[in-house]
């Protein structure tokens, strides 16, 4: 059980998902972790009982994923972008400063973390080039789709033959994107840190690992709902003209 004088380093090396608590307060929890949490928060000026508060709430259970086979083509995609594509914006700025110290430090030693280092930024940009064209083209025409659907609008008009073209793409880049996690996951292991790694490296490969359950979820929602709802709006369109 976490205490006010479990150290940092201990509580992070357990449950990495805390490192998010100590990152967010600016506490050390690595190099400098080896000290209780009430000694780091009492130098530091916060209170522990706040930080103990956040490290209980950021080990919690997290909320059943919703469910969304009923769920409308825009509902949907408020859902997507504001769980999903918000979660891929906020880990990347979080795990790549990480990834970068890990290869520094431990690269001599363990060849695969430069590895990790650099498909993660492979990774990282690509999908955030993703998410860019999901947001910009295909999913404001999949909501005008439905507008128009819904009597709600005009007839939209696409900058692509049919809603499959984009759509062909997105899942090309879905496949590249869990093709890559697979390789990360297979250099290391399952995502298991070597026995001598330091709290940020169990802290990164805890984060990856987590980053692929997030992006397995987000895909399973367009590939199987989103998509398939698109291309059906879409043929009823055609029907109607
Ligand atoms: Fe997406
Ligand atoms: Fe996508």
């Amino acid at each position: 059980m976490t205490t006010s004088q479990t150290t940092l380093r201990s509580i992070a090396l357990a449950q990495p998902a805390t490192i998010r608590v100590f990152e967010r307060f600016h506490l050390d929890y690595c190099c400098g972790g080896n000290r209780p949490l009430a000694e780091a928060c009492a130098q530091k000026g916060i209170s522990a009982d706040d930080v103990l508060a956040a490290l209980a709430q950021a080990t919690a259970a997290p909320e059943p994923a919703g469910d969304f086979t009923q769920a409308a083509p825009s509902e949907l995609i408020r859902h997507i972008v504001s769980t999903h594509h918000a979660y891929v914006r906020s880990e990347l700025p979080r795990l790549l400063p990480m990834a970068a110290r890990c290869a520094t430090k431990h690269g001599p030693a363990h060849p695969e973390v430069v590895q990790i280092e650099r498909q993660l930024r492979q990774l990282g940009d690509e999908l955030l080039n993703h998410l860019t064209k999901e947001e910009i083209i295909l999913f404001p025409y999949i909501e005008a789709l439905e507008k128009f659907h819904n009597g709600d609008g005009p007839a939209p008009h696409a900058c692509f033959p049919t809603v499959e073209s984009p759509v062909q793409m997105m899942l090309t880049e879905h496949e590249a994107a869990g093709a890559l996690l697979k390789e990360m996951r297979a250099a290391t292991n399952n995502f298991a840190p070597p026995a001598d790694a330091c709290p940020t490296l169990v802290g990164l490969y805890d984060g990856i690992d987590a980053f692929e359950r997030d992006l397995h979820r987000h895909i399973h929602l367009e590939n199987n709902l989103l998509f398939p709802l698109a291309v059906a709006l879409e043929k009823q369109l055609v029907v109607a003209h």
